[in-house]
């Protein structure tokens, strides 16, 4: 089986959650995985296609996602209208400005549930990865860029948590798509079907 293809989305104004990004890609390759960084302002529909997981990262504004994120959803809802990307894993991670409040879990809802109405198969932070503790919640890695105390994030053990999710979301894709792939007899046989040409066209138009 080849590496899985996770596509990591950013939406970040100042460079604090394009940091926590790249921590997470880090934790993707190390597990084996083809990782691509985009900005939300750059990725496009054909990035999301071509991916067998997508993860999306955003700092927190007024209490929700940034605009370029949600310039992004907007842009690839007419993969939603034909069901390309049911089936892919997804994931996120914000960073946000003060602990506790401010928020970053509703971010990261916000992000989780663009990708469940794509039909993704959702993938959360166990509480046994690296670092959780500090930088993580069961919906993905926060960093804090601006407590009222301690070290302005994302700090050394945010970005562990990060690299820790990177290295999960990889090892859940890889396991999801070895145990999505048909015996080498059946592909084979299917791909010469005719009918399962036809399914898989039905699969793609759009509902009335
Ligand atoms: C316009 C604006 C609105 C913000 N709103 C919030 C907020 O509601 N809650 C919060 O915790 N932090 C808020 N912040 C702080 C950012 O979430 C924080 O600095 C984040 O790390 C920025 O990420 P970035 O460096 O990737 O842009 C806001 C920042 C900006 C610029």
């Amino acid at each position: 089986m080849s590496a899985p293809r996770l596509l990591i989305v950013v939406a970040s104004s100042t460079g604090r959650t394009a940091r926590l990004a790249e921590a997470v890609a880090e934790g993707g390759r190390d597990a084996g995985a083809a990782v691509c960084v985009k900005r939300a302002d750059d990725a496009s529909g054909d990035d999301l296609v071509a991916a067998d997981g997508v993860i999306l990262g955003s700092g927190v504004h007024m209490g929700g996602i940034e605009s370029s994120m949600r310039a992004f959803f907007e842009r690839a809802a007419p993969l939603w209208i034909e069901g390309r990307l049911i089936g892919k894993t997804g994931a996120a991670f914000v960073t946000a400005g003060l602990g506790a409040r401010g928020g970053a879990e509703l971010a990261l809802l916000s992000l989780l549930a663009n990708l469940a109405e794509h039909g993704m198969v959702l993938l959360s932070m166990p509480n046994r990865l690296s670092r959780y503790r500090e930088g993580g919640c069961h919906w993905g890695p926060v960093a804090w860029t601006n407590p009222r105390k301690g070290v302005p994030g994302p700090t050394a053990e945010h970005l562990d948590a990060a690299r820790a999710h990177g290295r999960h979301v990889a090892e859940c894709t890889a396991r999801w798509l070895r145990g999505a792939e048909p015996p080498t007899e059946v592909a084979a046989r299917s791909r010469s079907s005719q009918a399962a040409e036809e399914l898989d066209r039905l699969a793609r138009r759009p509902p009335r």
